[in-house]
Parts: C-alpha cells; sequence; structure tokens
C-alpha cells in the first residue's frame, strides 16, 4: 500500500514526524513525503530534527502570502505530485491551509484522504480562523479519520462523519516523548546559547504568539501587557521566540524591543524549544501544539485566546484561557508568579492527550488494511 503524508507547516511536520517514520519502517507500506513547504526556515527546522528527507519539495512560502494565493498555489502543484506517486492514500494533519488543499487535491483525484487530528472543534467559525474551518471541511474530505481524543471522536459522530474513526492520542506525546528522551544525552548550539542569554536561577516565562485572530489590536493588547509585566518584574526573565509572520515581527519587536529582561529570539529549533518548555516556570501563549505539549511536562499554560479547540486540558486545569485583555493577562500571570493555590493547582502534570503510541495505531490501521482481503 502507497501512501503519502503531505503538510507544510512547523507544527504539521512536529506532529508527522512519528506517523512518517513508523509507516517508514513498516512492511508492506510504501511511504512518501511531500512537503509544500507553506513554512520555509521553521518546517526546515523540523525536518533537519527529525531526519525526514521528504521526496517532493513544493517550496511554496512566499513572504506575507495571503490565504487566498497560498491555498491556490497548494491545490494547483498537488496535482502532478499525486499523478506521479499515485498513492493509496493521502494522509493530512490537522486544521492549516496544506491540510486543506491537499485533501482537496486528492479527493478531486478520487484518492482516500487519513486525517491525523481529526474532530477538534469550537463551532465557532472565526476562531481560530481559519484553522477551524480549514479542520471541518477537511473533515468532510476525509475518509479516515484519526482523533487524538475520545471527545474528539464524539464530535466526529456527532456529526455524523463518514468513514472510519479511530481513537488514537495525539502525535504531539509521541514527539514530546521521544524527544525528552533524546535530549537525555544531547545538547545543541542553540540550548549552550540559551543557557549563556537566560538566568537560569530566575522565574523563566516562555511567551509564543501567531494567531491570525490575534493580528492588529490583539498583539496590541498582547504586547502591552507583556511590557508592563517586565518593567514590573524586572526580576523574571521573559522570553519570547518570535514566529516569523511579519504580522507577528513588527509588533512584538516595536513594543517588546530593548528591555533587558526582555529576550526577543528566533523561533528555536524543536528540541531547544522543548528543553526550555521544560525549564519554564509558565508559558503564556495562544499556539495549539504548545496547550498539548505543557500539561505533559506540568507547565501551567495561560492562553491567549477567547475559545479553545483543545478543552481536556482546561477541564483538568493546567490551561487557563485569558483572551487578550491586558489586565487579566497581568492578573493571572502576577497570581502564577506569586507562587500561591493556583499554581500548585496548575503545575499539577498529566496527560490528557496521549501515551506516546499514537504513531503506532496509525501505522496498525494501515496495516490491517493491507491484510484485510
Ligand atoms: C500557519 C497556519 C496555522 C499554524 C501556524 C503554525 C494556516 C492558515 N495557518 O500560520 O494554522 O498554527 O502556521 O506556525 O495554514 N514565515 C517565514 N518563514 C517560515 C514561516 C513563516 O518567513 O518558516 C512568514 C512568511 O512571511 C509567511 C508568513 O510567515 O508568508 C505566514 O505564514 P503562513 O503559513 O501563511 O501563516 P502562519 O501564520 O505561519
Ligand atoms: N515550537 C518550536 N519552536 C518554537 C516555538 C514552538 O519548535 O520556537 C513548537 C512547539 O513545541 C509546538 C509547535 O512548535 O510543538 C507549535 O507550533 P505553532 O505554535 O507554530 O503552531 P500551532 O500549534 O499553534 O498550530
Amino acid at each position: 500500500m502507497k501512501l503519502l503524508h503531505i503538510f507544510g507547516t512547523r507544527p504539521e511536520a512536529i506532529k508527522m514526524a512519528p506517523v512518517v517514520r513508523a509507516t517508514e519502517e513498516a512492511a508492506g507500506l510504501e511511504s512518501k513525503v511531500c512537503i509544500t513547504a507553506q513554512h520555509r526556515e521553521m518546517l526546515d527546522q523540523v525536518l533537519d530534527f527529525f531526519e525526514i528527507r521528504p521526496d517532493y519539495d513544493l517550496n511554496l512560502m512566499r513572504p506575507n502570502q495571503s490565504l487566498h494565493e497560498l491555498s491556490a498555489r497548494i491545490l494547483t502543484e498537488l496535482q502532478p505530485v499525486l499523478d506521479d506517486y499515485r498513492p493509496d492514500f493521502v494522509l493530512v494533519h490537522g486544521d492549516t491551509s496544506t491540510t486543506l488543499m491537499a485533501s482537496l487535491a486528492a479527493f478531486y483525484r478520487k484518492i482516500p484522504v487519513a486525517h491525523v487530528e481529526a474532530g477538534l472543534r469550537t463551532y465557532d467559525k472565526y476562531a481560530p480562523f481559519p484553522e477551524e474551518i480549514n479542520r471541518q471541511l477537511t473533515g468532510r474530505l476525509a475518509d479516515v479519520h484519526f482523533a487524538p481524543t475520545p471527545r474528539a471522536k464524539a464530535n466526529l459522530e456527532t456529526e455524523k462523519t463518514p468513514g472510519d474513526i479511530l481513537v488514537t492520542g495525539n502525535t504531539v506525546i509521541d514527539s514530546l516523548l521521544w524527544s525528552i528522551k533524546k535530549l537525555e544525552n544531547y545538547s545543541d548550539e542553540e540550548i549552550e546559547d540559551l543557557r549563556r542569554r537566560l538566568d537560569f536561577n530566575k522565574k523563566i516565562v516562555l511567551i509564543t504568539g501567531h494567531r491570525r485572530e490575534n493580528f492588529g489590536e490583539g498583539f496590541q493588547r498582547i504586547t502591552r501587557a507583556i511590557r508592563r509585566l517586565a518593567e514590573t518584574h524586572p526580576d523574571v526573565e521573559w522570553v519570547y521566540p518570535v514566529h516569523l509572520n511579519p504580522n507577528v515581527q513588527d509588533p512584538v519587536y516595536s513594543v517588546l524591543d530593548g528591555l533587558s529582561n526582555v529576550h526577543l529570539i528566533a523561533p528555536l529549533r524543536y528540541p531547544a524549544f522543548v528543553w526550555l518548555m521544560d525549564k519554564s516556570f509558565m508559558i503564556i501563549t495562544d499556539s495549539g501544539g504548545i496547550q498539548e505539549e505543557a500539561p505533559a511536562l506540568g507547565k501551567p499554560v495561560l492562553v491567549m485566546r477567547e475559545t479553545t479547540e483543545r478543552p481536556e486540558a482546561v477541564e483538568a486545569g493546567t490551561v487557563k484561557l485569558v483572551g487578550t485583555d491586558p489586565e487579566k493577562i497581568i492578573s493571572y500571570t502576577e497570581e502564577l508568579l506569586s507562587e500561591g493555590p493556583l499554581y500548585r493547582q496548575m503545575k499539577r502534570a498529566h496527560n490528557p492527550y496521549g501515551d506516546g503510541k499514537a504513531a503506532e495505531r496509525i501505522k496498525n490501521y494501515f496495516l490491517n488494511l493491507n491484510n484485510t482481503p
């Protein structure tokens, strides 16, 4: 059976790496990788660490690309790849432009689609934007749905989604556990650089943010809140690896550059980022993947969003939604910094998203199909 993994951004690559590895090693499965390179540098960092060598690289990223032009390019450029390799299944991940357009491209060739990380929902059309609708539409196009949690499966069932639905756990936990193990005997230039730059005797607050719905006003509020926190808490190290999107770079650098305890740094490779998460006191983010990783590491997370498609960790108490209201970001951060009952409750490590064996379950699904006459 021939599988084609198609992905394009940093988080898709991190979460598909274990699936690529598992299916490449399985006798009876032939597995190839096509990257749209919707991201370039941030994707290449991940490919390098996980030693993934793509069979097709569409190299599509353009500076400050629009959703329309990027989507059109992905759809057009995938046609010859599908015609060349003629896979039995296309595997896509999550909710990006690559996810939706690769699913559509496969559908136009009547090639079955398997959707990894299926069934997450906010049911709010514009949050996350455009990811909520990307994920819903991919669900309609897909023939097989690998749901990370029982709740994600229940969403698909409620929607009467056709096709097989399996709860696998989230492959992000496979990658996280693999990387933590690798970090036991591993260091690299980025980690050494962080050791030199940051004072680890102080509390480290790790920050990331890149969501489209926060562009403009949202980023103004977020950066204002962080600036005030940094000024009133000089004893804390505020570390922000800044996403390469110019809509993020511009507001972040213009408001936060030049403060001695605010470290604006380039996006980190995955091992250095995992290492830094583990060394952090708390995390402030709007990222999807980090909401899944941080609870496994026992790190409290404030999420700068009004709603989340990942409610499991919110319900378990390690993640709190604070939106982009500066007062709320500041008051919750200060409460956590005081190490009172809220911090103790939020730092309890637990893992609602997986057990590290998601990729194996996905591989076994295809092996079973192979063995079914
Ligand atoms: C995309 C995904 C989002 C995901 C995020 C992960 C869509 C619609 N959005 O958003 O779901 O959460 O990736 O980070 O698919 N850029 C670079 N180098 C890179 C990556 C990005 O310069 O390696 C810059 C480019 O100017 C590019 C811009 O960022 O045009 C936006 O990239 P894009 O993938 O369109 O959007 P993201 O905001 O990264
Ligand atoms: N990440 C990384 N380097 C960074 C910031 C994040 O490797 O500097 C990882 C993080 O551990 C997580 C993923 O990138 O696995 C999240 O990506 P992002 O926040 O860009 O996208 P989202 O998860 O919101 O789609």
